[in-house]
């Protein structure tokens, strides 16, 4: 196993951050984690995990060691006529998982489309778009347990999985790695395009019939026009989660504020966008210094180039502030803050 030291994270976290961990390691298989973990020298050292780096803010160096997840491998584990169940290796490419399936002919992960980031990451929070969360073909996961060194398996239920959350973001944090995802895609795909802007997407681009191709195709257009390309200006797609409030406070914001959309979830909570109350206050293509808020969804903040991961972190706190002041919504973060 590949063990590096003053590795520097930049390329290897999307918002760019120029931040080193003092210790590097390449996990290629599930040896190589027995091995850390049972290693005098590293045993004790402090660890993360890092997969496609799309949904960390680094604030400073990492005093510790970075485990780059590189288990690679796509597998057929079962299949009947209607559904097959395929295995994936947690470093793997999500966006080229989901090609892989609508290559084949796969469906239930087309609309989630260009999300970045490694498929071993994908249930650590559940990740969603366009009226679809990973849960929906979610079969189960295998992890290394990091007391015991035994390798366990994790079916649907047992991840507890929610808006953008599962388990291991609760009780099970920081006790597992993830080094297999086990998905269950469908062989008669049907197609999920409630979801506004890809029902007038694929209306714009003359799709007739309905393909996997296609409603991924769309889902990627969508995304290009409107989330910018970490390769081009640093990001880590949606900072904050949209909040949920009480029905009756979100009722009272209504009287006040008629155009504020909400999504009724039941009869106790609306969840309502965060970009739209960022928006309203004003923060859209705002720029401090080498950081700001991306002019085409005010839910991502971006890093213009030599940003700091603290930069980000204030304006974040400014946004938080000035949300709660016209609002009175706390808005949490999405992204994990190391
Ligand atoms: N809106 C604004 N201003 C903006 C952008 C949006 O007012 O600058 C309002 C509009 O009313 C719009 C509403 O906010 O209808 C919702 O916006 P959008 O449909 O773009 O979705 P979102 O709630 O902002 C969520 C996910 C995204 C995912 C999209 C599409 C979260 C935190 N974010 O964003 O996920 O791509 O839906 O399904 O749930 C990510 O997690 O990194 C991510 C990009």
């Amino acid at each position: 196993m590949l063990i590096e030291e003053n590795f520097s994270l930049k390329p290897h976290n999307t918002f760019g951050l120029d931040v080193i961990a003092n210790l590097k390691a390449s996990i290629e298989q599930t040896e190589d984690l027995e091995e850390l973990f049972k290693s005098d020298k590293y045993r004790t050292v402090k660890k993360m995990v890092l997969g496609g780096g799309s949904n960390v803010l680094f604030t400073r160096n990492f005093l510790g060691m970075v485990l780059k997840m590189e288990i690679q491998g796509v597998e057929v584990m079962e299949e009947g006529d209607d559904s097959i169940l395929v295995s994936f290796g947690a470093g793997e490419n999500w966006h080229q998982c989901v090609l892989w399936a609508v290559e084949k002919g796969y469906g239930g992960i087309e609309n989630l489309s260009l999300i970045p980031g490694t498929i071993g990451a994908a249930p650590m929070q559940n990740i969603g778009a366009y009226g679809v969360e990973l849960k929906e073909v979610f079969h189960s996961l295998e992890a290394y347990e990091i007391k015991t060194g035994k390798m366990v398996r994790f079916f649907n239920e047992d991840c507890k999985f929610g808006y953008r959350y599962s388990v291991f973001k609760g009780a099970q944090r920081d006790k597992y790695i993830i080094t297999k995802v086990n998905l269950r895609l469908s062989k008669k795909p049907s197609f999920n395009i409630s979801y506004g802007a890809i029902k007038e997407t694929l209306e714009s681009m003359g799709v007739e019939e309905l393909s996997l191709k296609s409603v991924s195709q769309a889902v990627i257009n969508i995304r290009q026009s409107k989330l910018p390309d970490p390769a081009q200006i640093g990001n880590a797609g949606s900072f904050f989660k949209n909040p949920v409030v009480e029905n009756g406070y979100f009722d009272s914001l209504r009287a006040a504020f008629e155009e504020i959309p909400g999504y009724r979830l039941n009869e106790e909570f609306t969840k309502v966008p965060a970009a739209w109350l960022i928006d309203q206050c004003g923060w859209k293509g705002k720029r401090l210094g080498n950081v700001g808020v991306h002019d085409k969804q005010a839910l991502v903040l971006v890093n213009h180039g030599g940003g700091k991961g603290k930069e980000i972190i204030n304006l974040s706190m400014d946004i938080q502030k000035s949300v709660q002041g016209t609002f009175g919504i706390q808005l949490d973060t999405e992204v994990n803050i190391i």
